[in-house]
């Protein structure tokens, strides 16, 4: 049977490599930074421009199609998913590396239909490396089929996360927390990339055990689930049960059991959902 949404892909593709090109360039130039919800959490004038030419070319192709892009939120767009063709974009996933030319960012573009991930793609610009998954086919990096490890031990195991951009002191002493807890249990070691997306290719790719996270948004993690799942990952929400795309919350792991004892160590919390009907 013919694959409905391979060509919606290989333009998510395309789209995805033509503003790897723009990230590249603006990071020759000065780097306007503007902040959103605290001091911390920071966008540019790329990230905006970036997201815009995404969406304007799939808009295009599939003038029908719904999106969720990071800045058109915080802009004031709705987050809601629904069962239509759904475009789901974090243009610069790693913003802050981005500011600081640390050299982990990723354009992330995920699709959904009927709520669930047809097809990611990550593509981290500054390593040109074009990360893949359509449901059902496999995950891929710059075309090679990705595994995730096959370590089962949490001891041998190294854990991906994220400080994140929430500076509220109980919030940061979860974190803490759960970090603690982890690199205790012990572990060989906590890394982080700074990007969410870049996090769970890592998985994918056989380099960490695990990604966990409180906090992260749907842009963050719809591209990056399907390519951990696509080579042969778990995904679990931080309190053991079915990850869902807008709590803010993931584990992905190379396996059920790691997820699993990475789940008893969280010191777990519920942000704001992303689809929470907006306050005015
Ligand atoms: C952020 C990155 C970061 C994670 C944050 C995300 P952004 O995305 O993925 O690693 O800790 O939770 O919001 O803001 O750079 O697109």
């Amino acid at each position: 049977m013919a694959d409905l949404w391979q060509n919606a892909m290989d333009h998510g593709v395309a789209a995805a490599r033509r503003a790897g090109e723009v990230v590249r360039e603006a990071l020759k130039g000065d780097r306007t930074v503007m902040t959103k919800s605290s001091s911390v959490d920071l966008v540019t004038q790329t990230d905006q421009k970036v997201e815009k030419l995404i969406i304007q070319s799939v808009k295009e192709k599939y003038p029908t199609h719904r999106f969720i892009g990071e800045e058109s939120v915080a802009e004031g767009e709705p987050c809601v998913l629904t069962d239509e063709p759904t475009w789901i974009i974090d243009p610069i996933d790693g913003t802050t590396n981005f500011v600081h030319a640390f050299p982990f960012v990723a354009v992330s573009i995920g699709f959904s239909v009927n709520k669930q991930v047809e097809f990611g793609v990550v593509y981290s610009c500054l390593e040109d490396k074009m990360f893949t998954a359509r449901r059902g086919k496999g995950a891929f990096c710059n075309g090679e089929p990705l595994q995730v490890s096959d370590q089962k031990d949490i001891k041998q195991s190294i854990i991906a996360t994220e400080f994140g951009s929430n500076r509220d002191p109980e919030t940061v002493e979860r974190i803490f927390s759960s970090m603690r807890n982890i690199v205790s249990i012990p572990v060989h070691g906590v890394r982080g990339a700074g990007t969410a997306a870049i996090n769970m290719c890592l998985v994918a790719s056989g380099c960490v055990e695990a990604y966990y996270e409180i906090g992260i948004h749907v842009w963050d993690i719809a591209a990056g689930s399907l390519i951990v799942s696509e080579a042969g990952g778990v995904l679990m929400d931080v309190e053991g049960g079915e990850m869902d795309l807008m709590s803010r919350r993931i584990v992905a792991a190379n396996s059920r059991s790691v997820a699993e004892r990475i789940v008893k160590e969280i010191d777990s919390y519920s942000p704001q959902r992303d689809d929470a009907p907006l306050t005015q």
